[in-house]
């Protein structure tokens, strides 16, 4: 777990043992004696490390102990640690973004240690740490921006979960899970529970009138209160280099890409719940089939990847990488998925009413049966393509080949009943003629003849009986 999750999120660090120990000065040859204390959870320069007094994160994230270099922290590559990947590629996006492209060109002759940083002296395109964090001032040192470490100073949205909703109060969401009762994943009780950051509206955009052109919209976020004062930090920053409108038509184009993002989402999420009701899926692992890992590659990487880009300015994640992967690809496999499975469970329903058949002849009609295999291999082709633990085709495979082989095993049941009771039929002919023969002959013989010879039969079987005993 340490080199999988913590090492970029952080752990708690634990003291659990204090002894006494000695290090000699290997130069002077002095000795010193003092206790030191063991830590589990180290060492650790996760983001949100939780450390021993209680404090949450850690400085050395971002400032390397011994330089504690200012240069370093404004460096891209320094978020880039952690913030990169197919799920969260925000150092990727940076260098795609034409800022990236500045800083490539002409960052070596930036300066990066002045304090305050005058835009256009010092550096004349924005790090993460320019929008994110940084102090910034103009030229003659006047303070345009204040910096700030709470990295959600300027942020408004969540981008990293389900659905985008504003950032939550609090900087863990995993805090307002356990404390307040609220998912950041599906966002119940988000709003209710006052969890989320407050204050904006979707609002209908005036269509334009006759013939009067207008930049396309549909609909705008309205921002009020503390999301307006956020929004409006971020847009300070903008500004220091880019015209009003610029920045102004960039976020309303931003905030409907969250919008549509949303719609999509959930689109999709219900598609989902849809097959759980229907039994195409079962809900008790929500990570071990088909659609439920298109929703996760939907929300996780995608559809990040999606907002990520539209907010920082990199067409190909925001776009090929994000919008055309959550549609066409993710979303686009969904629908396929559910669709076929839809189609198989309407065949497998009409087969229930299907009447019963006797001898040779198939239970199923041989063009439902091959229907329901290219239908079966839709599905086998779709899953083949992802890594998917249990797969739903196995399922829906099993009930298709159960009912089969229980029709098969009823009616070669049927049929050895049927030769059975035939078989039984005629050996009750023949003891019946048996009978009838019996009767006539008895009929034929007389009573007194009949005890007489009964007489003579048991001491008949008394000699023999007599003799056998004798034998042995
Ligand atoms: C390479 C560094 C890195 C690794 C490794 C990593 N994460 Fe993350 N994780 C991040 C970053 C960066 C974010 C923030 C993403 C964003 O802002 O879009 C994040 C976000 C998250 C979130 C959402 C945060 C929240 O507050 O709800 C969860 C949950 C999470 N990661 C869990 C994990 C788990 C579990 C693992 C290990 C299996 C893991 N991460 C491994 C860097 C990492
Ligand atoms: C997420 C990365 C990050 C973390 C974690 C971080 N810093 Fe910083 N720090 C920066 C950046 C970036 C700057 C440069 C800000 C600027 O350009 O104005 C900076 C600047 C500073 C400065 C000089 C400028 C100022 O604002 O006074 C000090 C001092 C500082 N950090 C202390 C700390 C301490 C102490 C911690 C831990 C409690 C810490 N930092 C954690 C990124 C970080
Ligand atoms: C050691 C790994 C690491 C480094 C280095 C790092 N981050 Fe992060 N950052 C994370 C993780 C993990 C999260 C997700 C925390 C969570 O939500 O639980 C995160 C969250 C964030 C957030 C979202 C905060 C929120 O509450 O939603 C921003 C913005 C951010 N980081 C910016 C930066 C910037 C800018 C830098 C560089 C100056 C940086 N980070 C350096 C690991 C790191
Ligand atoms: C040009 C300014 C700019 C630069 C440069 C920039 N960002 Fe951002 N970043 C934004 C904006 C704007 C948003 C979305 C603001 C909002 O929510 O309204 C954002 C959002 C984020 C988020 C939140 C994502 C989430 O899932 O909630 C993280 C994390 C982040 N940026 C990290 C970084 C890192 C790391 C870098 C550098 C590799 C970087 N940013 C560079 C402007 C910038
Ligand atoms: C320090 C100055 C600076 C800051 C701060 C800054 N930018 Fe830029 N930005 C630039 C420069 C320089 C260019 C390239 C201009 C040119 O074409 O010469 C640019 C280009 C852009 C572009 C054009 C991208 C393209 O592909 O052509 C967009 C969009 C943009 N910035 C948006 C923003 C937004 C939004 C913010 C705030 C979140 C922001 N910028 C912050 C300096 C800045």
């Amino acid at each position: 777990m340490y080199h999988a999750c913590f090492q970029c999120h952080g752990t708690p660090v634990v003291p659990y043992k204090k002894e006494t120990t000695t290090v000699e000065n290997l130069v002077t040859g002095t000795k010193l004696v003092f206790e030191r204390v063991e830590y589990w959870g180290w060492p650790n320069n996760g983001a949100g490390r939780v450390d021993p007094d209680g404090s949450i994160g850690t400085c050395t994230a971002c400032h390397t102990r011994h330089t504690f270099s200012i240069k370093q922290a404004r460096e891209p590559w320094t978020c880039g640690q952690c913030h990169l990947g197919i799920d969260h590629p925000h150092i990727e996006i940076y260098e795609q973004s034409k800022h990236g492209n500045i800083w490539e060109a002409y960052g070596s002759e930036w300066n990066w240690t002045a304090l305050p940083w005058k835009v256009g002296v010092h550096f004349n395109a924005p790090t993460c740490a320019t929008c994110h964090m940084s102090t910034l001032a103009d030229k003659d040192g006047k303070i345009l921006v204040e910096g700030s470490h709470d990295l959600r100073k300027r942020l408004v949205w969540d981008q990293m979960h389900f659905f985008s909703y504003p950032k939550p109060k609090w900087p863990d969401h995993t805090q307002n899970a356990i404390m307040l009762g609220a998912s950041q994943l599906t966002g119940k009780g988000l709003l209710e529970k006052k969890v989320a950051v407050e204050g904006y509206r979707i609002v209908l955009e005036e269509l334009p009138k006759e013939g009067e052109l207008s930049f396309p919209k549909v609909l705008r976020i309205e921002y009020y209160g503390e999301l307006a004062e956020r929004r409006n930090e971020m847009k300070k920053v903008c500004n220091l280099c880019h015209s009003r409108q610029w920045v102004d038509n960039y976020f309303l184009t931003f905030d409907q890409n969250m919008i549509d993002y949303n719609i999509t989402a959930q689109y999709a999420y219900q598609l989902l719940q849809k097959a759980y009701e229907q039994g195409i899926h079962d809900p008790t692992n929500k990570l071990d089939e088909y659609m439920e890992i298109m929703w996760y590659y939907i929300w996780h990487h995608d559809g990040r990847r999606w907002r990520n880009g539209a907010a920082m300015m990199s067409p190909e994640y925001a776009f090929w990488l994000g919008i055309v992967d959550t549609v066409m690809d993710k979303l686009g496999r969904m629908t396929n998925y559910y669709e076929t499975a839809v189609e198989l469970l309407e065949l497998k329903k009409k087969l229930e009413f299907a009447p019963p058949t006797t001898g040779t002849q198939p239970m199923i009609p041989p063009e439902i049966e091959t229907k329901i295999k290219e239908l079966e291999q839709r599905l086998a082709s779709l899953e083949s393509e992802v890594p998917v633990m249990k797969s739903a085709i196995d399922n829906i495979e099993r009930i298709v080949s159960d009912t089969k082989q229980k029709v098969e095993e009823a009616s070669t049941g049927i049929s050895n009943l049927e030769k059975r009771s035939s078989e039984l039929e005629s050996s009750l002919n023949t003891l019946e003629s048996k009978v009838a023969e019996l009767s006539t002959k008895l009929e034929a013989i007389a009573k007194p003849t009949a005890i007489v010879l009964a007489i003579i039969a048991i001491v008949i079987s008394v000699i023999i009986g007599i003799i056998s005993l004798r034998r042995k």
